[in-house]
This record gives C-alpha cells, sequence and structure tokens, in this order.
C-alpha cells in the first residue's frame, strides 16, 4: 500500500520557473515534505519526475492495485491520451494535482485529457494541491487496509 507521488515534464525546476504562478519552493522541499507526512502516518510515499513521457508511462504501468497515484503531469495533462491510456489500464486509483488553476489561465490548459481516468482533480492551491492529495490518499490507503 504505497503512496506515489510523479511529477510530469518541466517541474523539475520548480522553484525558478514562473515563481509568479507556481511559487519558489522546489521540488526537493515539496518531496521531502510529502514523504515525511507520509511517514507520521506510517507510509512510504515514493517522489519522482520525469521530462520522458514514455518514462512515465513506464512507471505508471508499474504499479501494482494495491497502490495509490498522485500526479502532477505538467503540460502533458492538456495532451497526453498516452497516460489517460496507461492510468486506466492499470487499476490504481490516480489523483491529478495541479499548483496553478488550469481553469484560470490559458484556454488550452482548461481541458485536461487524463481527468477521466483519475477519481479526482485538485487545482489551484499552490503546493498545498499536493498535501491536500496526500491527505486524501493517506485516508484512502488506511481504509483499504482494514
Ligand atoms: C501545471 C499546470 C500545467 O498547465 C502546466 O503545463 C504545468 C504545471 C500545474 O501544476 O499548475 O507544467 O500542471
Amino acid at each position: 500500500n504505497r503512496i506515489h507521488v510523479f511529477h510530469g515534464v518541466n517541474l523539475h525546476f520548480l522553484g525558478q520557473r514562473e515563481p509568479d504562478i507556481y511559487g519558489r519552493i522546489t521540488l526537493d522541499e515539496v518531496n521531502g515534505r510529502l514523504i515525511e507526512t507520509g511517514q507520521t502516518h506510517g507510509f512510504t510515499v515514493e517522489c519522482r519526475q520525469t521530462n520522458y513521457e514514455g518514462e512515465l508511462v513506464d512507471w505508471i504501468t508499474k504499479l501494482t492495485p494495491s497502490d495509490f497515484l498522485i500526479l502532477n503531469p505538467g503540460a502533458w495533462t492538456h495532451t497526453s491520451y498516452a497516460l489517460y491510456d496507461a492510468i486506466k489500464g492499470v487499476s490504481v486509483p490516480a489523483l491529478e494535482v495541479h499548483l496553478s488553476n488550469i481553469y484560470a489561465r490559458e484556454s488550452f490548459r482548461s481541458h485536461s485529457v487524463i481527468a477521466g481516468a483519475c477519481v479526482g482533480q485538485i487545482s489551484g492551491l499552490g503546493t498545498d494541491s499536493y498535501f491536500l492529495a496526500l491527505a486524501y490518499a493517506l485516508e484512502f490507503q488506511k481504509y483499504r487496509q482494514k
């Protein structure tokens, strides 16, 4: 019953990248806090980032049904039917996360092609989007263990 956090394209330079939109906190800091919060609740949280769509597909399709996935696909959110298919193909609950409010920006961002493969979406709360997703994942995984 692991919890995975996968970050997609361009999230490696969080903190430097458009800080007015995405904030100044780095990905390492976000991951560190996610792992720590998981530990406090007795769960292993595994965080990874890639700029290669096929690598993300590989990671997703290697998950097992008892896992939980928190996913910020970056710009692949708006383009990747491959990610949609990968999530659909594994019976793993996935929660879509965005730092920014994708509905309040450029029009191309207001459609997520992966949303239909996910249990839900959290968008626009900055890094709290991840922490609220983790709070849900922890509840979900605890309930599952019973
Ligand atoms: C993002 C929103 C996407 O539209 C964008 O391409 C990103 C980050 C977010 O977390 O707000 O790379 O997923």
